[in-house]
């Protein structure tokens, strides 16, 4: 659940919107509707915590993950396609980061290995040694084939980007999802996976 209480947010003078109070409870889906430029992302970003509110407060059931799809579709025009998908697990792609990072060191002292010892534990319990392969087959499932997977996710199209963007959003199995108009270049098909996609 997401609580919303008197929540405001001003630009300046601009008063975006205010004393808003509101709850999302679980199971249902909502849509935030309104013009050009009345707030919308504004308020998603708010909720994933990108933007700073000027007053008020936003709480979530303690433990929920939440993932998001932006409205940006290229911020990780630079990162492989596969790479992309694994971001989407946070945790699992910290932890994996840190070990390759201590691996690759040339003074690995015997508090380095320790830590790799830690990670290495961490990483196997959260299904890390399965997780390119869990992603790969997201991907696949989307319709991504495997000579994509190795590319940069800018040498796709923006269809493909938006799967391969809505499958990071879903592949650190979230238990909110925000996505910011993801029907922009989301095509029928995909639509319809999302629609009967179930989160495990
Ligand atoms: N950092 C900022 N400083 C000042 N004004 C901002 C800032 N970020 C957004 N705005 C303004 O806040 C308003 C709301 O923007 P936002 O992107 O949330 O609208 P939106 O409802 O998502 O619009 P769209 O339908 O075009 O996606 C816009 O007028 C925008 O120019
Ligand atoms: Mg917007």
């Amino acid at each position: 659940m997401i609580s919303v209480s008197n929540l405001s947010l001003r630009y300046g003078k601009r008063t975006l919107f205010e004393d808003v109070n509101l709850k999302f409870t679980q199971g249902n889906c909502y849509g935030v509707i309104g013009a050009n430029g009345a707030g919308k992302s504004t308020f998603l970003k708010i909720l994933s915590g990108e933007v700073s509110q000027t007053s008020g407060s936003v709480a979530f059931t303690p433990g929920e993950r939440m993932a998001v799809l932006k409205q940006n579709h290229y911020e990780f025009d630079e990162f492989s396609v596969l790479e992309t998908v694994m971001i989407g697990h946070k945790e699992l792609y910290a932890i994996m980061k840190e070990k390759d990072a201590i691996y690759m060191k040339e003074d690995f002292t015997e508090k380095d290995g320790e830590r790799a010892g830690e990670l290495e534990n961490l990483f196997a319990e959260m299904d890390g040694w399965n997780m390119e392969s869990n992603a790969a087959t997201m991907l696949s499932n989307l319709g991504i084939t495997e000579d994509n997977h190795y590319k940069l996710l800018k040498e796709l199209d923006n269809t493909q980007k938006v799967r391969v963007l809505l499958a990071q959003a879903l592949f650190g199995n979230p238990d909110i999802l925000l996505l910011d108009e993801p029907t922009n270049d989301l095509d029928i098909e995909t639509i319809a996976w999302l629609e009967n996609f179930q989160l495990r």
